[in-house]
């Protein structure tokens, strides 16, 4: 661990940490919102992102419906409730047909998608003679969705596309995100024996860290190559709010990719990028300790918070805790602990609407002169945040087998 890149920040100070006793709290809210919207979704799914506070019923086709599924699972983990257990299937169901009749599929977002919903069903439910079928539906579709994702493999460069069509050069990019993608991939191998899924992760992810981790540790969102030579060209950013900022989620997608990178190979160079990029994220925090959207901001800014941000890194501080040494192992859990408080007593929505969220004031994607991209989900719950958010509380609350 290197120990002055934590100790010499400040976050080691007064914040309070999240007890036990508040965790089971929380989580207890969140599953009772899961159950609420439950009723109020049936077979639809919530949108990406709520609108004044209430997520719009939609059909299964953005990156973000599988933490719909996730929220079932965790629920159904706590409860054994067979009520989750039915809806986490009939979604697993419909990610059957989204596959086949490849509603969109074209992007890189396969592990987003098919690892809390496909891979979660896998993992529960493996085993249980009367879920056979089911399992045997979660399995053959993961590896569909893995599949597709090894279509999108670029050899010049040597990383995997994340939108537009294969190959064209305006979209020749990789994307921080990605590396929650990866864990599909090492998935894949370990069911089918095929090595192959797990060498084109692996290939991905070396060349991820060489290129989005800049030298002060901060990150791009996104990184292009030349499609000709496979060089790297520049990194730029697509929702953060400059190219050269820190684009708040965008960092915390590299604490948690860097922890599971880090979890595969067990290479000190991965666990060095985690300590940097976790470092550079706790020491942007506003002293609340809930993410502006970019770290271009600070108290004062009036710009909105992006608190899927902190959720997030909360479960990457939690992961590596799992790998480190009994110091390290107390500091970031720690950490964790202080950025769960914050999420609990500033973002969680404790008696919401039907069709509400559980994690208040995240953001999407915020307009900047330098981004572009069409805003949306600007201070509503998104349903990363809820879904990371809860996944955090398990992690601390139990010895818990991911999902990634
Ligand atoms: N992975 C897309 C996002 O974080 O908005």
């Amino acid at each position: 661990m290197d120990k002055e890149l934590y100790v010499r920040k400040n976050w080691l100070s007064a914040a309070p940490e999240l007890n036990d006793r508040e965790a089971e709290e929380a989580f207890a809210v969140c599953v009772e919102t899961v159950k609420r919207n439950m009723a109020y979704f049936g077979r639809s799914f919530p949108a990406a992102a709520s609108v004044d506070g209430i997520y719009p019923k939609t059909a299964n086709d953005d990156w973000t419906d599988g933490f719909w599924t996730g929220e079932l699972w965790l629920s159904y983990e706590e409860t054994k409730d067979p009520a989750f257990k039915r809806e986490a299937l009939a979604s697993v169901a419909d990610f059957e047909r989204r596959m086949k009749e490849r509603v969109v599929v074209d992007h890189h977002d396969m592990g987003f998608l098919f690892s809390p919903s496909c891979v979660a069903a896998w993992r529960l439910l493996k085993g249980e003679e009367a879920e056979e079928a089911a399992v045997s539906q979660a399995r053959r579709t993961a590896l569909a969705a893995a599949d597709n994702l090894m279509g999108r493999f670029q050899e010049k460069g040597g990383f995997f596309q994340a939108w537009g069509t294969v190959g064209d050069p305006k979209e020749y990019r990789l994307i921080i995100d990605c590396l929650l993608n990866m864990p599909l991939l090492f998935w894949a191998s370990e069911v089918t024996g095929n090595p192959v899924y797990r060498e084109k992760a692996k290939r991905h992810i070396r060349t991820a860290m060489a290129c989005v981790v800049r030298e002060d540790y901060s990150t791009y969102h996104t990184y292009y190559f030349d499609p000709e030579t496979g060089a790297p060209v520049k990194g730029i950013t697509q929702q953060g709010n400059r190219n050269g900022s820190i684009w708040a989620r965008g960092q915390a997608w590299g604490i948690y990719g860097t922890t599971l990178s880090y979890g595969y190979f067990h290479d000190p160079e991965y666990e060095r990028l985690f300590d940097g990029v976790t470092a550079c994220f706790m020491e942007h925090l506003p002293s609340d300790l809930i993410p502006y959207w970019d770290f271009d901001f600070h108290d004062g800014s009036g710009e909105p918070r992006d608190s899927s941000a902190a959720a997030i890194a909360a479960c990457g501080l939690l992961e590596m805790a799992r790998c480190a040494d009994q110091e390290k192992a107390e500091l970031l859990t720690s950490m964790a602990a202080k950025l769960m408080k914050a999420l609990t007593d500033r973002c969680l929505l404790r008696e919401g609407a039907p069709g509400a969220g559980i994690l208040l004031h995240g953001t999407y994607a915020k307009r900047s002169e330098e981004n572009g991209v069409h805003e949306s989900g600007v201070d509503e719950c998104n349903l990363w945040g809820d879904y990371f958010y809860m996944e955090a509380l398990m992690r601390m609350r139990k010895d818990w087998e991911r999902y990634w």
